[in-house]
Parts: structure tokens; C-alpha cells; sequence
């Protein structure tokens, strides 16, 4: 007879997977026959296993085959239409589906970190070791799809830390070996409302004053912060790391107030707005919250905190320039009763960004031009073109572009309502068409 808590862990597991889209179920399904008909054991791993639980929809489906993990790929990708990648020092391949499901398939392995914050040294290995060698007891949680029986393993109590709402990693060098880390902890903490626990702070506190971010490349941290901003809500995760000591470790200057804060809300709502009305090509999201927290810094400090950041060169310049042309804007716009054709000027020449920024800083008058711009002068232009000046007799050369822009100024004014409006204003100020 089969012991009952097994048994009840499997009903458990079969009520977990059923939460799975149909489509996912499937590729499940066929993950399991594979996995028989191979003799090799596969298991359902890591973030979708928790957003399972926690049910969330997790858009791609993470497999670990313990043996050869890129045979098994192969096999699963045969369906046609599949196209995979494969990474044979890492044992890993990515598949994307006919229909674009995604599915990552990985071989069981061990890590060993030779340094702190280096790239780790992976060999073959167990579930466990698999299981061991991840960040945090909430996703190192697996669910048996081959052999048959279907089990959660659950081997560092994640499930009761997801329960307790816990983040902890698996052992005290954790954080030491890939600080990382300490970004994903911030991360799930915010979008899964946890806290970090009191051994993890005291571990978290001790790496910091060991200065092991200074440690990461500056691409490895970039991609951090990013994925920090790419969240659907940065602002939580930032207040997690500055409350951890983690923005004062990376630059002492970089301290994020509440109005930094209420911005990237109002940065967020702005960019919804935008995208909705499809008006311009919105920038990415991650660019303006960024813009946000260097600007919540002193000027002078900017570009010291933007490297500390992990950027550099070309994308730090650029982001300089764009707060100091958000500086005149922002003193220009502010003015108010701007001419329509000035304020045409001015936001026709500010990136995306900076409109978005520009919306979301907070003054009522900055707002509204904005807002005036976007629904009213934007997308005004004038009925004639630069064939119809050719028409007309004009002689082509740089004239027709002042022209043009007398007529969109004109236009934006409303004194030209019309074609015929147009024409006449020509008539009488450049003599043509006779
Ligand atoms: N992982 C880890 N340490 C890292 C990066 C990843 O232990 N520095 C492990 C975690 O177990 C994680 C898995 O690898 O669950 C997959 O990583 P990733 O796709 O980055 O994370 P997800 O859990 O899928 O989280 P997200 O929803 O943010 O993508």
C-alpha cells in the first residue's frame, strides 16, 4: 500500500499541473511520454513550479532532465515547426514552439563557484544538486513529470517560506558566490509580496560590506538593474534594495526619495497613456525609470552613480544629454503660454523619453502642454506638400522648408483652416501659384 502522504503530495501535484494552460498540459504530457520511452528522469523546475503555487501564469515552461539533457531537447523539438537552440557547454537548449510557447530544457548540474561573483563551474549532477545549486528555497522546488507518479520535490521547504512569505537563500555563501542574487531576492520580494529573512539581511549586510557587487562586471550588473526596471512595478523593488543598504553600497549618493518614487508611478501611468493612444513610438520603460533615478541625485554626481550603475560610454552619454535637454524643456516649458509652433518645436526634437518625463514631473502647466502637444499639435500638419510647391512654380532648395513651416505655423495657429486657406496664404506672401 502506498504511504498516504505521498499519495496525498501526488494529488497535490496532479491539482498543481491542472492549473497549467491546456496548451502547457500538453507539452507536459508529451515531455512525460518522452521522458518514458528515454528512461531518463525529467522534472518541471524553478519558476513555474512556484508561480504555480502561488498561481501565476509563467509564460515559459523550465525542464531538467537528469542524464543527457540535449538528446532529450533534440527529441522534444522533432515536432515540426519547433525551433531550438542549443548551448552544449551549458547542457542546455531553448525550444520555441510552432505556436510560440517556450520551453527551456536543461541537464541536472552541479556548480562550484572557484570565486566570489565569478561564473560558476557546472558538472553533471543529481536533482538535488540541481535543485541546490539555485538561488532561493521558493525556486528550487521541482514537480516529477518522468517516471510516472508525479511528486513535488520539495527538499528546503519552500513551499512553507512561500506559505510564511520567506525568501531565503540555500546556504550562507549564497550571496557571496553570486551576488546577483541580492537583485532577483529584491525582485520576488516585491512582485510576490515576501520578505527576506532576518538570516538573509544579516548575510545580505555582511556581503555588502565585503564590497562584492564591486566585484560584478558592469554588464552582469546592468542587466540586473534592468530586469529591476523591467518589473511591473520597479519602485517596489528599489525601495527593497535601498531599505537593504544595497543603492547606498553600489554609490552613497544614491538615495531614491518619495517623490522618486510617486514619479515612475506617474512615469508608468504617462507611458500607458502614450501607448494606448499610439500617437508616437513609446521607448522602453526601463529608459525613463532610469532617467527618474539619476535625476533624483545631484547634477554634479549624475554620471558617477550612472557608472556605479554599470553603464558607460555611448548609452551614459546619451542618457546625460537627455537630462540636461529635460532641464531646458522642463524651464521652457514651465514658462507657459507657449505659441503653439514653439511648443511644436521644442517636443517634435525631445526623444520619447523625455516627453514621458517631461508629463509625468509633476507641474500642472508642464503637464498640460504635454497633453496639448500629443492630442492637438503633433499630428497637425499642412494639406500642401512639397510636390504641390514644385507645382506651383517655386524653385526646389532649402525655401520650401520654410515655407512648410510657415504653413504648419499657421495650421497650429488655426488662422489656416483649409487647402484653400493655404493657397492663399501663399498668394499673398511669396507671390505664387499666379
Ligand atoms: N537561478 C539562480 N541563480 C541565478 C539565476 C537563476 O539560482 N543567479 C535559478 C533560479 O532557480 C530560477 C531559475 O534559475 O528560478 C531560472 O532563472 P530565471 O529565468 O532568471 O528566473 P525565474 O525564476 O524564471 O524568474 P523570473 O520570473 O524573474 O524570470
Amino acid at each position: 500500500m502506498r504511504h498516504p502522504t505521498r499519495k496525498r503530495r501526488q494529488v497535490l501535484v496532479q491539482k498543481l499541473l491542472g492549473r497549467l494552460p491546456h496548451r502547457q498540459q500538453e507539452l507536459i504530457g508529451a515531455a512525460r511520454v518522452l521522458g518514458n520511452r528515454r528512461r531518463v528522469s525529467v522534472y518541471l523546475v524553478g519558476g513555474p513550479v512556484r508561480d504555480l503555487i502561488l498561481r501565476r501564469a509563467s509564460a515559459d515552461l523550465d525542464l531538467t532532465v537528469v542524464g543527457d539533457g540535449i538528446a532529450y531537447a533534440k527529441a522534444l523539438a522533432a515536432e515540426p515547426g519547433t525551433r531550438a537552440t542549443i548551448h552544449p557547454r551549458f547542457g542546455t537548449a531553448a525550444l520555441i514552439l510552432r505556436d510560440g510557447l517556450r520551453l527551456d530544457v536543461a541537464t541536472a548540474r552541479r556548480e562550484r563557484y572557484v570565486h566570489p561573483a565569478a561564473l560558476p563551474q557546472v558538472f553533471p549532477g543529481t536533482i538535488r544538486d540541481d535543485l541546490f545549486r539555485r538561488d532561493f528555497t521558493i525556486n528550487a522546488m521541482a514537480v516529477r513529470v518522468a517516471p510516472k507518479g508525479e511528486e513535488l520535490l520539495d527538499l528546503f521547504g519552500g513551499l512553507t517560506d512561500l506559505k510564511r512569505g520567506f525568501l531565503r537563500v540555500l546556504h550562507d555563501e549564497s550571496y557571496r558566490d553570486d551576488p546577483t542574487r541580492i537583485f532577483r531576492g529584491s525582485r520576488y520580494a516585491a512582485r510576490y509580496r515576501l520578505r527576506f529573512s532576518p538570516r538573509d539581511r544579516r548575510l545580505i549586510r555582511n556581503v555588502l560590506a565585503e564590497k562584492v557587487l564591486q566585484r560584478l562586471s558592469r554588464e552582469r550588473l546592468f542587466r540586473e538593474v534592468k530586469r529591476v526596471f523591467d518589473e511591473a512595478t520597479p519602485e517596489a523593488a528599489l525601495r527593497i534594495l535601498q531599505d537593504r543598504g544595497v543603492l547606498k553600497a553600489l554609490d552613497p549618493a544614491l538615495v531614491v526619495d518619495q517623490g522618486a518614487f510617486a514619479q515612475m508611478r506617474s512615469v508608468r501611468r504617462a507611458w500607458q497613456r502614450y501607448n494606448r493612444r499610439g500617437i508616437s513610438s513609446t521607448p522602453p520603460l526601463w529608459r525613463v525609470y532610469l532617467l527618474v533615478l539619476l535625476r533624483s541625485v545631484p547634477a554634479r554626481v549624475r554620471r558617477r552613480v550612472g557608472e556605479h550603475l554599470g553603464l558607460k560610454g555611448p548609452p551614459l552619454d546619451a542618457l546625460m544629454t537627455e537630462l540636461r535637454d529635460f532641464a531646458f524643456l522642463q524651464e521652457q516649458l514651465e514658462e507657459g503660454s507657449l505659441r503653439a509652433s514653439r511648443l511644436r518645436y521644442l517636443l517634435d526634437r525631445a526623444s520619447a523619453d523625455l516627453r514621458i518625463l517631461l508629463w509625468a514631473s509633476g507641474a500642472r502647466r508642464v503637464r498640460h502642454s504635454v497633453e496639448r502637444y500629443l492630442t492637438r499639435l503633433a499630428s497637425v500638419r499642412p494639406a500642401l506638400t512639397g510636390q504641390d510647391l514644385k507645382k506651383f512654380g517655386f524653385p526646389p532648395g532649402p525655401t520650401y522648408r520654410r515655407i512648410l513651416d510657415r504653413l504648419l505655423e499657421g495650421r497650429m495657429e488655426g488662422r489656416l483652416k483649409s487647402r484653400e486657406d493655404e493657397v492663399a496664404f501663399l498668394r499673398r506672401h511669396f507671390g505664387r501659384p499666379r
